[in-house]
């Protein structure tokens, strides 16, 4: 198979990765990728935006599996223009994606199916009034939401009226998120441990992947502001096989069924952003894509030719491949570190040089995904706010000796303002003790 990955982040960088390591695989193209990409595949410099210059692109060079990162393109419909020009591609259509670039259509579509999640209310751009007189008087926390993409802000957890009060004119009439705030979602505050889990769809069936766990919060300890995540390890100690049976009852299922029957099928990776309550898994978010960098620890636990399993999923069948992934028995756990510039997820400095990428880290299950960074003559230089994913994966120690690896392969790295959590995968954060 040609293959074309679409992005440019370490998303991206971990699917060509683990693509390029397929049987199936004889030629793998990216675009635009980055410098670490460029090692592993042909760069194609055409922007992620550019629907038509890529599928000229695609059609020109008998690409036959296109795989979408990111996820404005699905939301722009690029799925459904590929499709209509009987091209195969993984993702799904502008409708499916929906579930993502909706946060209000989410929360109706998930009403409609039963689905758990947090309870709601909509208000509109006229209900602007009307949402200030009742944050007035709510219970709080409470949670208010923008409801279209906001790159991962968007969101506003608040602790009192005034916080409430303040929050609606903030995304409702200043429109801090842009017209994301056309609509405002209140949400009830769930309380729990977050966890990641992705289903691979083909329209009518999902295999869910292994649970990750991703560390949003730019400092240690969870202090500090939301990031796009800051680390990541895999398989997730908080869910259970238990609670994987329920997510893929009371969620999984429901929502391809659900999207099969309302003539919207989804294809492509579902991501179900999970609160683990006392009351079971319920959905915080859907994301219609992989997520960063949960990517970079559950990709390295699949095991078999994964382009050929995202290539049935764009086909409509994945009945060869179960319900459930099977893990890799030769892989026990993987870790992430982020390394991130000074003041992300701020402003920060770009065009720093990186040093210490050249290091030999093969051998250690170590590899380094670019997210955020650029060629210059020689040089790799920062170029982004999360700069490196650090991901080590373990065939013995469990995650406890991939995150020594990662650690040991981060100390190796080093770029002015270089910051990145010391935390991640630790048993602190990992709460292993704690019961549930
Ligand atoms: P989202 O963009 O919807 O994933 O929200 C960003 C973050 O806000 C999530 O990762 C959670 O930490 C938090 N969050 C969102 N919704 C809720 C909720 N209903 N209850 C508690 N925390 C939430
Ligand atoms: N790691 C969160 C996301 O990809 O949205």
């Amino acid at each position: 198979m040609r293959v074309l990955v679409v992005g440019s982040g370490g998303r991206e960088h971990a699917l060509v990765w683990r693509i390029g390591k397929s049987p199936s695989v004889t030629d793998l193209f990216c675009a635009p990728g980055n410098p670490g990409i460029a090692r592993m595949a042909t760069l194609v410099s055409i922007p992620a935006s550019d629907k038509e210059a890529m599928l000229d692109f695609a059609r020109r060079e008998r690409i036959d599996l296109v795989v979408i990162g990111p996820e404005q393109p699905l939301a722009d419909g690029i799925v459904d223009r590929f499709e209509s020009e009987g091209l195969r591609i993984f993702g799904p259509s502008r409708h499916a994606a929906k579930l993502e670039w909706s946060k209000s259509f989410a929360k109706e579509f998930m009403a409609r199916h039963a689905i758990p999640t947090a309870g709601y209310r909509l208000y509109e751009a006229a209900d602007i009034a009307q949402a200030e007189e009742d944050l007035r008087s709510a219970a709080y926390p409470l949670v208010l939401k923008a409801d279209g993409l906001a790159a991962g802000k968007g969101v506003m957890v608040c602790t009192s009226a005034e916080d409430g009060v303040a929050g609606v004119r903030e995304i409702m009439q200043n429109r801090i998120f842009g017209s994301a705030g056309d609509r405002l979602l209140v949400e009830e505050f769930l309380e729990g441990v977050e966890a990641s889990v992705f289903a691979l769809a083909d329209g009518i069936r999902a295999i869910t992947l292994i649970p990750a766990q991703d560390y949003k919060r730019s400092l240690d300890g969870d202090q500090g502001k939301n990031t796009g995540g800051m680390g990541s390890y895999a398989p997730s100690v908080h869910v259970s096989e238990t609670d994987l049976l329920r997510i893929r009852s009371s969620i999984v299922d429901p929502v391809i069924r659900g999207m099969s029957n309302e003539g919207t099928p989804y294809k492509g990776c579902l991501y179900v952003g999970l609160m683990m309550t006392d009351d079971g898994p319920k959905v915080v978010e859907f994301n219609s894509r992989f997520g960063d960098p949960e990517t970079q620890v559950v990709l390295p636990l699949l095991k078999g030719d994964v382009a050929r399993m995202l290539y049935d999923a764009a086909a409509g069948d994945l009945s060869a491949w179960g319900h459930q992934q099977v893990p890799d028995p030769a892989v026990e756990g993987a870790v992430c570190v982020v390394t991130a510039s000074t003041g992300y997820p701020d402003s920060y400095e770009k065009g720093i040089r990186i040093m210490g990428l050249a290091d030999d880290f093969a051998g250690d299950g170590i590899q380094i995904f670019h997210s955020g960074t650029a060629a210059a003559g020689k040089d790799i230089v920062t170029a982004g706010g999360r700069v490196l994913g650090v991901m080590a994966h373990a065939t013995s120690g469990g995650i406890e000796a991939a995150r020594t690896a990662a650690y040991r392969a981060a100390g190796k790295i080093h770029f002015e303002g270089m910051q990145y959590r010391k935390d991640i995968a630790s048993k602190a954060t990992m709460n292993v003790d704690t019961p549930r």
